[in-house]
């Protein structure tokens, strides 16, 4: 009974092991020496980020630039050193993204500075004795998509069926996963990087399947739901 019990764990244990790793598949692995994660050096860095991406990682301009807070860290790193190998083009970061001013040892420190960031959607209650300026501070770090039009029954649908699986329920990202969350990410951007998916321009996983016959009312009617779904 013992003997068949280990040999059921070591079974399964040897399962999940060989599973495939989704995201290693592009790029190889390389091998890194321990890093050092430092908050302080991670919030340093972010001044210069935040010119374009916000003080808490918000994005900014309809879109152009990208939500960054709340992210998972893994995800944020692996983007940075993509744009740094210029595997994945990114015209306006190339200034940043390179060996001189974000060496590789930086890279974990930002990415968990701006994976940390909490954004709000609502305003709280406050009491008496919140000050004026601690109220500003709350109020800057309030942010929502705004409802975008689409058929948001049909975005639903497509969502559950099609991205799901790896963006998680309601498109909050799963945890533990470095798959980036879709809720709570600029429409604009999004429908940009489809585009891209669909032309090959930036990697996907089974883009080709999920991407490249999508109409545009479809891709419109996901993003229609997934603005719903941070409110
Ligand atoms: C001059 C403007 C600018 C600055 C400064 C900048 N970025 Fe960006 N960043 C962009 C733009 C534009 C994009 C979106 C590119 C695209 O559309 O594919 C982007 C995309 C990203 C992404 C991908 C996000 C996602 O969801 O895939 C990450 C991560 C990122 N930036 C991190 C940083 C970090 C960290 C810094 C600071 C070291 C930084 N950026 C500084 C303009 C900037
Ligand atoms: C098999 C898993 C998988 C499925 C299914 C999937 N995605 Fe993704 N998606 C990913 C991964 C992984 C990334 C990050 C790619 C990278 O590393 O650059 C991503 C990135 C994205 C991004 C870019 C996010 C950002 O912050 O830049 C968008 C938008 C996106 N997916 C939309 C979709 C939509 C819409 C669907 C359904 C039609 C979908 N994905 C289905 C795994 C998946």
């Amino acid at each position: 009974m013992f003997k068949q019990s280990v040999f059921v764990f070591s079974l399964l244990l040897f399962t999940l092991l060989s599973l495939p790793v989704y995201s290693s598949e592009e790029t190889e692995e390389e091998v890194t020496e321990p890093v050092e994660i430092d908050l302080d050096l991670g919030e340093e860095i972010n001044e210069v980020c935040a010119g374009c991406h916000g003080e808490f990682g918000q994005g900014g301009k309809g879109g152009e630039y990208p939500r960054l807070a709340g992210l998972p860290a893994g995800y944020i790193a692996h983007q940075i050193k993509l744009f740094k190998e210029e595997k994945r083009k990114n015209m306006p970061m190339r200034p940043y993204a390179n060996d001189r001013e974000l060496p590789d040892e930086d890279i974990p420190s930002i990415a968990a500075y701006l994976s940390q960031i909490k954004l709000t959607t609502k305003m709280p209650e406050f009491d008496e004795n919140t000050t004026a300026y601690e109220k500003l501070l709350i109020a800057k770090k309030v942010f929502n998509i705004a409802r975008v039009e689409g058929d948001v029954e049909l975005g639903k649908e497509l969502y559950v069926d099609d991205c799901k699986l790896c963006h998680g329920k309601n498109g909050k990202g799963k945890e533990g996963s470095d798959t980036p969350p879709l809720s709570g990410q600029y429409t604009e951007y999004m429908t940009r990087q489809i585009k891209h998916f669909a032309t090959g321009e930036r990697w996907h996983e089974y883009a080709e399947d999920l991407f490249e016959e999508m109409e545009p009312e479809e891709i419109q009617a996901i993003m229609a739901y997934l603005s719903t779904t941070d409110d």
